[in-house]
């Protein structure tokens, strides 16, 4: 049996699991407030509350998971992609942790975490999991990828965003709409009294199964923009129907591209990961194609959905029954990865 501490600080969620092989034992994450005002995260203040936080949440993952730092058996870490700063305070700790108990340190794809979560076991818990190979759309707010994932550390990016990520529109639409940060669950939320055919935003062409988000942007925001000159209150009477409409052609984007990956490559397990796979819509219209197209779906758990590090510490396990470790001299990367 092998107990694996995984630690997650890329963003602005300062996150500890404690993981018994497979087994979820604890995952606990402090969510920073501190960008709400500013309508975005903040690098700055980000690195610093992962400072303030990252002790207090390991001792609160360890004393949940009722284990010891000295029963640990590996210790892993988000090495990137993510702000540096936030990176770095992960990293450090993980690094002298696994130093100072003189166990294994493991570096975690945060990306490649997203898509492993599915492989996490609650205790108790029966739920099938994706069978190899599988297709993964990663939706996050930094990211939108269509994963070949032929094996656990066999995956390959068929598709990915030119521009924006999904989260990043439902963000940004959101802070036009005058809403707090970060927009996706608002907009969610919004979205169930609304119309979604009410208004119509252009789905852009795009080659192969890659995205793009950001004409769709720009062109929500030039139809508030006139449509304010009419009626100042036009947002606040719509808040609803906007919500809505943009959800849906946001969903109806990321299921295209999905369906055409799926037809060309032959393959009907199809999964969903990351921030913007918490979206209520996108978690009906994955549910739908099962029936619709004959898909086998497979979505996380809502906490396993955003930033967590539950998620790296099963990737942490996958590396340390491969013992795939690494050492002191690993740096944290901002972009790229796996
Ligand atoms: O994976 P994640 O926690 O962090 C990144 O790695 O980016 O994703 C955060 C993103 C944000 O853009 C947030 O607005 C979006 O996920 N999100 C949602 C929902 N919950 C979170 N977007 C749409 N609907 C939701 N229910
Ligand atoms: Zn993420």
């Amino acid at each position: 049996m092998a107990l694996i501490l995984g630690i997650e600080s890329s963003c602005d969620d300062t996150s500890a699991a404690v993981l018994s092989n497979r087994t979820m034992l604890s995952n606990v994450t402090a969510n920073q407030q501190v960008h709400q005002k500013y309508g975005g995260v903040v690098p700055e203040l980000a690195s610093r509350a992962h400072q303030q936080n990252i002790i207090p949440v390991i001792h609160e993952a360890l004393s949940m998971a009722g284990v010891t730092k000295n029963d640990l058996n590996a210790v892993a870490f988000t090495r990137g992609p993510g702000l540096l700063g936030s990176l770095l305070v992960g990293a450090s700790f993980a690094k002298a942790f696994a130093l100072a108990l003189d166990i294994p340190l493991i570096e975690v794809d945060h990306m490649m975490a997203h898509i492993l979560a599915h492989f996490i076991q609650l205790p108790d818990e029966k739920k099938a999991l994706p069978r190899f190979p599988f297709l993964c759309l990663t939706v996050s707010g930094g990211h939108t990828q269509i994963v070949l994932v032929n094996d656990y550390f066999d995956m390959t990016i068929v598709g990915q965003t030119i521009d924006d990520a999904a989260g990043e529109t439902f963000d940004k639409a959101a802070k036009i709409m005058g809403l707090p940060y970060p927009g996706g669950p608002m907009i969610d939320k919004l979205a169930q009294q609304g119309d979604p055919n009410l208004f119509e935003f252009p789905e852009p062409q795009v080659a192969g199964f890659n995205y793009s988000f950001s004409g769709l942007k720009t062109s929500f925001l030039y139809f508030l923009r006139d449509q304010l000159k009419h009626d100042p209150d036009f947002i606040q009477k719509n808040k609803y129907h906007l919500s809505a409409s943009l959800q849906a052609v946001i969903i109806r984007i990321l299921l295209k591209k999905l369906k055409q990956a799926s037809d060309h490559f032959k393959i009907n397990e199809i999964a969903i990961a990351g921030g913007v796979s918490a979206n209520s819509a996108l978690r009906n219209a994955i549910e739908e194609s099962k029936q619709k197209w004959g898909w086998n779906t497979y979505m996380p758990q809502f906490q396993f959905t955003t930033d967590n590090a539950a998620m790296i510490a099963i990737t942490g396990y996958f590396k340390y029954i491969n013992k795939n470790f690494t050492n002191q001299k690993t740096t944290p990367y901002a972009r790229g990865g796996f």
